[in-house]
């Protein structure tokens, strides 16, 4: 029994797509309604349609992904329209929109389009997008993230939370764990990419992707640690009714394991997915339903968040 819940929202398992991966068109979307995902998140939205940066943009590496889309989508109306129609036919089924805006003004009328709509579904704000030459990830200025929130609260009432970049210290999740206590968030997903990471060809000493420079954000193997680390720290921190989504080096049934043993209820798989396709869902499943076996374990709550320590 893989099945989880977020404030009431019920999902068939923990397992779903990270934003920004086989979502940005209705077909990839389909695609993701068919697989064995326990739900979905749309492509970070902004208000109008964006084509993103130039290609290259995205690159496997050995243990993960580097890319810059720089928030390539077909704006909020597009996939605003897609939940409803998809709420209609599937009213059992809750998917999360995520809205990405470049500047507070954007994402608070994102906000309102959404608050204005009878969607019913879950709301990412991402506060964390590295890809977008001159605009700093929200989620790395404290001050503009309560002022963000705050603005976003004073009127909004749909189920929230948001995405955040990676933190590295112990103060910063202090800090970020303070502000986010002051709002009714549903849930606080973390992580996003390892911002502006750099790789390079031996073959030809030049770097892997061509929007600033080379500099991208590092997702995969290379983001686990972190991302267990961002995912304990905000759940020893966070309100008990702000659930967390773990996000970031899922290869496995056991990575995905290792994040609900650490505090998520949902996991995103992000360069994985991306590798291997939908049908990746169907593997992991499976995967992480033979490690609970093996531990004995018959549901999620079984040990979520029971990580031991020394
Ligand atoms: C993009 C990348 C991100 O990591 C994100 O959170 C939003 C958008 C992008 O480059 O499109």
């Amino acid at each position: 029994d893989l099945r989880t819940s977020i404030d009431g929202f019920k999902f068939d398992n923990v397992f779903m797509n990270a934003s920004g991966v086989r979502c940005y068109t209705e077909q990839e979307l389909d695609e993701l309604v068919q697989s064995d995902a326990g739900t979905l998140v749309t492509k970070s939205a902004t208000q109008a349609k964006r084509l993103g940066n130039p290609s290259p943009r995205y690159a496997r590496l050995e243990l993960g992904s580097i890319n810059s889309m720089g928030l390539p989508n077909e704006g909020l109306d597009y996939y605003l329209n897609y939940a409803l129609n998809f709420q209609k036919a599937h009213p059992d089924q809750p998917i999360f929109i995520s809205v990405a805006g470049l500047s507070m003004e954007e994402n608070l009328a994102m906000a309102h389009t959404i608050e204005d709509s009878d969607f019913n579904g879950l709301v990412e704000f991402n506060l964390s997008c590295p890809n977008v030459p001159g605009k700093p990830q929200t989620g790395y200025d404290f001050d503009r993230t309560q002022e963000v929130l705050t603005n976003l609260f004073s009127f909004f009432t749909k189920p929230a939370g948001v995405k955040l970049p990676p933190y590295f210290d112990l103060a910063q999740f202090d800090q970020m764990a303070a502000i986010l206590n002051q709002f009714p968030l549903k849930f606080v997903n973390s992580i996003n990419s390892l911002g502006n990471g750099l790789m390079i060809d031996p073959e030809t000493d030049t770097v892997l992707i061509k929007p600033k420079g080379g500099f991208g954000g590092v997702g995969g193997a290379y983001a686990k640690p972190i991302a267990l680390a961002n995912v304990r720290a905000f759940a020893q921190r966070l309100n008990p009714q702000i659930q967390i989504i773990g996000t970031g080096g899922i290869t496995n049934g056991r990575d995905a394991y290792d994040l609900i043993l650490a505090g998520a209820s949902l996991v995103q798989v992000g360069t994985l997915l991306q590798e291997e396709g939908p049908a990746v869902f169907t593997r992991l499943k499976r995967e992480l339903a033979a490690v609970m076996q093996t531990k004995g374990y018959t549901q999620i709550s079984d040990f979520k968040g029971q990580l031991k320590t020394l």
